[in-house]
C-alpha cells in the first residue's frame, strides 16, 4: 500500500509527507514540479528513506501520472498541487490557471481511469482528496457567520477563482462518474518550511533582518490561522473516515486581524531574539511595522466553521495561535541554512548540490 501525494515539496506538503512517514510505514510517492515554491530541502530529513519516492513531474503530465499510478497503485492521491500565492495570481494569473484548473482536470482524467480499472475492495477503498482553500468562499462581512460548508462560492481573486474551478470539476467528478472525492477547504497555515512570501515568514525574515514589515492597506482584514501539522492532522482523519462526496472545512477558530498578527509576532521576536542581541538599533521589531498600498480586491475577513469536521470525526487542532506561533518562531530561529538558501535562492540547486544531477 502507498499513497500519491502532489505538490510534497512544498510549505503544506511537505509537513504532511514529513508527518505521515513520522507516524506510518506506507510510503509516499510525491509528484512535484518544484516550481519556484517547490524546495526538496524540505524533505532533507527524508535522504536514503525507501518510503519515501520523490518525482519530479507536473500533475498535468497525463503520461507520467498514468505510469506512476500503474507502477505504484497507490490506495490514494492526495492533491497538494497549486500556485498558490495571492499576490502573484493579480500580477501573473495565467500560471495559476495551467495548474489549479486545467493541472487538476488533467490529474483528474488520468486518476479517473486507473480507479475504473480497479476492482472489489481496491477500488472501494480508493480515494481522491483535494486540498483546497477558504477563499472560494469569497469575504465575509464583520457581523457574518463563520464559512460553513454549504456557504456560496463568491471568489474574489485569479487565485481563488482558479481554486474553486478546480473544486468544482472534483465535485463533478464525483456526481458524474461517481469517483470517489474528498474535499478539505482550510484557512491560513503557518509554521515550519513555509515560503517567505506570505505574511508570518516574510515578517519574521524581514524583523530579524532589521527590514521593513509591510502592512496592506489598514490592516484590519481578518485571517483564521492554523497551524499548518494541524492542517496535516484534519486530513488524515478526512482520507481515513471522511464520507466520499463531502467537503470538510478547516479552521482554528482563530481570527485575528494582519496587525494583531504581526504585533504578537513582534512580541515573540522581541522576547526570543531582542534586537539588541542581533546589533539591531531599536528597542521593538514593532518599530519596523509599515503601512504600505493595499492588495487589489483585497477580502476583508475569512473565518472557517470547522464544527461539521469536529462533530463527524472528532477532529481537534492541538496548537493555540500562541503555541503555535512560538514554535514557527523558534523553528525560523534554528533553521538559518534554510533560511539562507531560499533567500538567497540556493535551494534551487538544492537537486544537483545534493543528487549530483
Ligand atoms: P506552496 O505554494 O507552498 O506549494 C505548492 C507546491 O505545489 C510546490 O511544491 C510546487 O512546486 C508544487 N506545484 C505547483 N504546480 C505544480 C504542478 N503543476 N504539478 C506538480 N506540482 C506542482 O503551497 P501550500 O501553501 O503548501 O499549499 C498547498 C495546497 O494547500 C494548495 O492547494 C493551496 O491552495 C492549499 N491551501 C493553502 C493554504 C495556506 O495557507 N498556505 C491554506 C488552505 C489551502
Ligand atoms: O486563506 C487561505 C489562504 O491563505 C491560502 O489559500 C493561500 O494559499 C495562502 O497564501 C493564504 O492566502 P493569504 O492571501 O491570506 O496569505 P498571505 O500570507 O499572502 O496574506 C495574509 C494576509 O496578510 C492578507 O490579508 C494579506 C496580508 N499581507 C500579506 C503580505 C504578504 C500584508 O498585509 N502584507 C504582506 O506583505
Amino acid at each position: 500500500m502507498s499513497i500519491l501525494v502532489t505538490g510534497g515539496a512544498g510549505f503544506i506538503g511537505a509537513n504532511f509527507v514529513l508527518d505521515w512517514l513520522a507516524q506510518h510505514e506506507e510510503p509516499v510517492i510525491n509528484l512535484d514540479k518544484l516550481t519556484y515554491a517547490g524546495n526538496l530541502e524540505n524533505l532533507a530529513s527524508l535522504q536514503g528513506d525507501a518510503r519515501h519516492i520523490f518525482v519530479h513531474g507536473d500533475i498535468g503530465d497525463s503520461v507520467l501520472v498514468s505510469g506512476l499510478l500503474t507502477k505504484h497503485r497507490p490506495r490514494a492521491v492526495i492533491n497538494f498541487a497549486a500556485e498558490s500565492h495571492v499576490d502573484r495570481s493579480i500580477h501573473g494569473p495565467r500560471e495559476f490557471i495551467q495548474t489549479n484548473i486545467v493541472g487538476t482536470f488533467s490529474l483528474l482524467e488520468s486518476v479517473r481511469a486507473h480507479w475504473e480499472g480497479l476492482t472489489g475492495d481496491t477500488k472501494a477503498c480508493f480515494r481522491f482528496l483535494h486540498v483546497s482553500t477558504d477563499e472560494v468562499y469569497g469575504s465575509l462581512r464583520a457581523d457574518a457567520p463563520a464559512f460553513s460548508e454549504t456557504n456560496r462560492y463568491e471568489p474574489n481573486s485569479p487565485y481563488s477563482a482558479s481554486k474553486a474551478a478546480g473544486d468544482h470539476l472534483v465535485r463533478a467528478y464525483h456526481h458524474t462518474y461517481d469517483f470517489p472525492v474528498l474535499t478539505t477547504n482550510c484557512s491560513n497555515n503557518y509554521g515550519p518550511y513555509h515560503f517567505p512570501e506570505k505574511l508570518i515568514p516574510l515578517c519574521i525574515l524581514n524583523a530579524l533582518a532589521g527590514k521593513p514589515l509591510p502592512i496592506y492597506g489598514d490592516g484590519r482584514q481578518i485571517r483564521d490561522w492554523l497551524y499548518v501539522k494541524d492542517h496535516c492532522s484534519a486530513i488524515r482523519q478526512v482520507l481515513e473516515a471522511g464520507r466520499v462526496g463531502e467537503t470538510y472545512n478547516i479552521g482554528g477558530r482563530n481570527e485575528l486581524t494582519n496587525l494583531e498578527v504581526v504585533h504578537t509576532l513582534c512580541q515573540l521576536l522581541d522576547e526570543l531574539a531582542p534586537p539588541a542581541t542581533r546589533s539591531l538599533h531599536f528597542t521593538s521589531y514593532r518599530s519596523l511595522i509599515t503601512f504600505v498600498k493595499d492588495r487589489p480586491g483585497h477580502d476583508r475577513r475569512y473565518a472557517i466553521n470547522a464544527s461539521k469536521l469536529e462533530g463527524e470525526l472528532g477532529w481537534k487542532p492541538q496548537e493555540t495561535f500562541e503555541t503555535g506561533l512560538t514554535k514557527t518562531v523558534l523553528w525560523y530561529l534554528e533553521n538559518q541554512s534554510w533560511i539562507t538558501n531560499v533567500t538567497s535562492g540556493a535551494y534551487r540547486n538544492w537537486i544537483s548540490r545534493q543528487y549530483g544531477t
